[in-house]
């Protein structure tokens, strides 16, 4: 299985000798070069509108807003989210996915099946968690093709189990996880489905209904060919995730002398 692909890149390495050329083969970390149309839209956003988006309400302000607003559209309607405000942006799917769980509401006790091919971007939050929160994790191991069944899954599950948190490709074997049948399982069990597609979005067609996704955490700087500094969460659903950084825009001071309870939970129609 692991032969094949070195065997071509020997010959590509071959054929390039002489030629002085660098090959990039880091394209699972982060995608190089990127295409002109994102130079070319970055070096509009800095030379033309760099304003804080929703901190002003000023033109260019407004366009920063205006054109944030039509990335969450577009990305909304690319995983066929429910809507745009379905959609939260980040630094990077590390923390998109901190967001999803240390930001979801486990109570003491609650379990989580995991696989042994998670990222650290899964593991160190889930082992955070282990500690902090007390939940259980069970990671799955993959059987001798190298691939994690739906069986095994399937077993893993306990009266506990609250969430699966799995990645749909491995960053390390590029091993697929059979992700319909997955979903048809959670959906069976009500457990609540996080897909790390730091892999796969970009690359394999992702439809979070379609596919039964809750929670649904990418980079945008690997197959998306988007630019450093770019992660992205989609939700299904308004789960109550408590935010990890709280701040931000300047609305609703209010807030501070009511009703604010100073915990904040991401809701939907804010
Ligand atoms: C499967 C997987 N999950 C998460 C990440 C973290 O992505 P980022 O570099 O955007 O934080 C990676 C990065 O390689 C990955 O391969």
């Amino acid at each position: 299985m692991f032969e094949q692909p070195s065997f071509f890149i020997y010959i590509i390495i071959y054929l390039r000798k002489g030629t002085n050329k660098m090959i990039y083969f880091d394209h699972a970390a982060s995608s190089y070069p990127k295409p002109d149309s994102v130079a070319h839209a970055m070096h509009e956003a800095v030379s033309s509108y760099s304003a804080n988006p929703g901190r002003g309400g000023h033109k260019l302000a407004e366009r920063a807003r205006s054109v944030i607003n039509e990335a969450r559209k577009t990305i909304a309607s690319f995983f066929n989210a429910p809507s745009s405000k379905h959609v939260w942006f980040y630094q990077n799917a590390t923390m998109a996915l901190n967001q999803a769980l240390l930001g979801f509401p486990f109570e003491e006790g609650d379990h989580v099946v995991a696989t042994k091919f998670e990222h650290n971007s899964i593991i160190r939050p889930l082992e955070r968690l282990v500690i902090e929160k007390k939940i259980t994790v069970t990671y799955v191991e993959p059987n001798v093709d190298g691939v994690i069944s739906v069986d095994a899954m399937k077993k893993a599950i306990t009266n506990k189990t609250r969430m699966f948190a799995i990645s749909h490709a491995s960053n390390v074997t590029g091993a697929i996880v059979p992700l319909r049948e997955i979903s048809l399982l959670t959906k069976e069990k009500q457990i609540m489905l996080l897909l790390d597609a730091s892999q796969t979005a970009g690359t394999i067609s992702i439809d979070i209904d379609r596919d039964g996704i809750d929670l649904l955490a990418l980079a945008g700087h690997k197959s998306l060919l988007g630019p450093q500094g770019t992660g992205v969460l989609v939700t299904k659903g308004d789960f109550d995730l408590r935010p990890l950084i709280v701040g931000g825009t300047g609305g609703h001071l209010s807030h501070l002398f009511s009703h604010y309870n100073g915990l904040n939970v991401m809701k939907l129609e804010q």
